[in-house]
């Protein structure tokens, strides 16, 4: 599923960024309205999905289960959902290619289904860790086969699950999604206890769907054997996303950019309170819930930041955020110091690795951690570096470019396309000037 055609990156120095524009839809909520409306009784109808590979590979995979899905068309998807019991086997494995939400999500939600199933993924998937899902379900009761504690993974059928209480080792949206959905086909009450708060949406979409969900304190908890009802869903654009034009005008002066109908739930604002904290003017405007998710146009002009010391409550709120954060860093005036982001190391790439090595290669003074890095602001040259198929390494060195001293070359960019199919096109058209090599 994910690209497998190599494609560079030219990006031609300076620039700055303008306008007022729409980034792609949320890629946690179009994970989670697939999952959700294909286990829904009745019809679900989702506007603004993303129509990246990832959610594509979910669509996809639901599809191969059985369930009648009409879309994406401009963003717009039907799912006839088939109720709680309505999935049927597939006829192979199911391939999630790059997309981890998919493999641990699926774990969880496929570990109660009365079959088996085996689910792989393209070579970055499958160096990343499954034993943070597959041990939990275990004590539930699933029989999973992992290769080594990685994908491939084979669930066998099981007759039943039991509910458990699991405190999460780590804070992970994916795993207590995962034990979520599993506790869907639990007998009892599921309840998973975070160490830090991180992104809710498979909660928040569960009882938009009419699903009880109870939540005290760290703790969220649900009790199996209920059913999903359909509704509609207006997916946000990603702040994921929107994140490269919000750090893009951060570090460029005379950038003056709107991000428009962005999902700004308070679990995935970590990027605004951190550029905030380094200096940088954002303002949020038309503030609303749609469907059960605060979004709000973001608007950011340029102003000088400063280093800053990362608070580490909110490194679970940005943690897709830190390539184009530690780009922001390299722009800023003094000292940037990240602690507490282990989490980075086992994303599409080792994130804290790659970067620094990019960094490094472009004349900035990146100093990798066990759990994160230091940096120093100082002046981005140019050079050749390598996102190891990532696609956010790939856009944060893209808008890098903006205040960097020559061209940069990035390769091996084709994955982008996973969470941000027109990047290159969006990001010509505000200002920076990117050139796409195929091969
Ligand atoms: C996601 C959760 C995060 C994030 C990923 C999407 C989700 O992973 O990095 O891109 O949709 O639940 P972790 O929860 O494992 O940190």
């Amino acid at each position: 599923m994910s690209s497998e055609a190599s494609k560079k990156y030219i990006v031609h120095p300076g620039g700055k960024v303008t306008g007022k524009v729409r980034v792609p839809g949320d890629k946690s909520i179009s994970h989670r309205s697939i999952m959700l409306g294909s286990l829904a009784e009745g019809t679900t109808e989702v506007t603004g999905f993303l129509e990246g590979e990832d959610a594509l590979a979910t669509l996809a995979v639901f599809r191969g289960m059985g369930v009648d899905i009409i879309g994406p068309d401009k963003g717009k998807v039907t799912i006839h959902g088939v109720g709680m019991h309505g999935l049927k086997a597939p006829t192979s494995s199911l391939n999630l290619g790059n997309s981890g939400t998919s493999m641990r999500l699926l774990s969880g939600l496929l570990a109660g289904q009365g079959f088996d199933v085996t689910m792989t993924g393209d070579k970055s998937l499958s160096s990343r860790p499954m034993k943070r899902v597959t041990d939990p379900l275990a004590l539930m009761g699933a029989k999973i086969d992992t290769t080594d504690g990685k994908p491939p993974l084979t669930l066998h059928k099981t007759s039943s699950l039991k509910a458990i209480h699991y405190d999460l080792p780590m804070a992970s949206a994916q795993v207590k999604s995962c034990l979520l959905l599993a506790g869907l086909y639990a007998e009892g009450k599921t309840s998973v206890t975070e160490p830090a708060p991180t992104r809710d949406h498979t909660e928040r979409m569960l009882e938009g769907m009419g699903y009880q969900v109870e939540k005290e304190g760290s703790t969220v908890s649900l009790v199996g054997g209920g059913k999903l009802t359909a509704t509609n869903i207006d997916v946000p654009a990603d702040i994921s996303s929107a994140t490269f034009f919000m750090v893009a005008a951060a570090i460029a002066p005379g950038s003056d950019i709107t991000l428009e109908h962005v999902g700004v739930n308070p679990t995935r604002i970590g990027v605004i309170n951190i550029l905030q904290e380094m200096g940088a003017n954002i303002t949020l405007t038309n503030e609303k819930v749609t469907g059960g998710e605060p979004v709000a146009d973001i608007r950011i002009q340029y102003a000088p930041l400063k280093g800053i010391r990362i608070p580490e409550d909110q490194v679970p709120l940005a943690i897709d955020e830190f390539p184009a954060l530690f780009i922001a860093a390299a722009c800023a005036e003094g000292q940037t110091v990240l602690t507490g982001a282990e989490e980075l190391r086992v994303k599409e790439s080792d994130r804290i690795q790659v970067m620094a090595d990019g960094l490094t290669t472009l004349g900035i003074d990146a100093k990798p951690t066990e759990d994160g890095i230091v940096i120093n602001g100082g002046v981005i040259g140019s050079g050749e570096v390598d996102s190891h198929s990532d696609h956010r390494i790939a856009m944060s060195f893209a808008i890098a470019g903006l205040q960097a001293g020559g061209s940069i070359q990035i390769n091996d960019c084709a994955n982008v396309a996973t969470s941000f199919p027109g990047f290159v096109d969006l990001a010509n058209k505000v200002g920076l000037q990117i050139e796409e090599i195929d091969g």
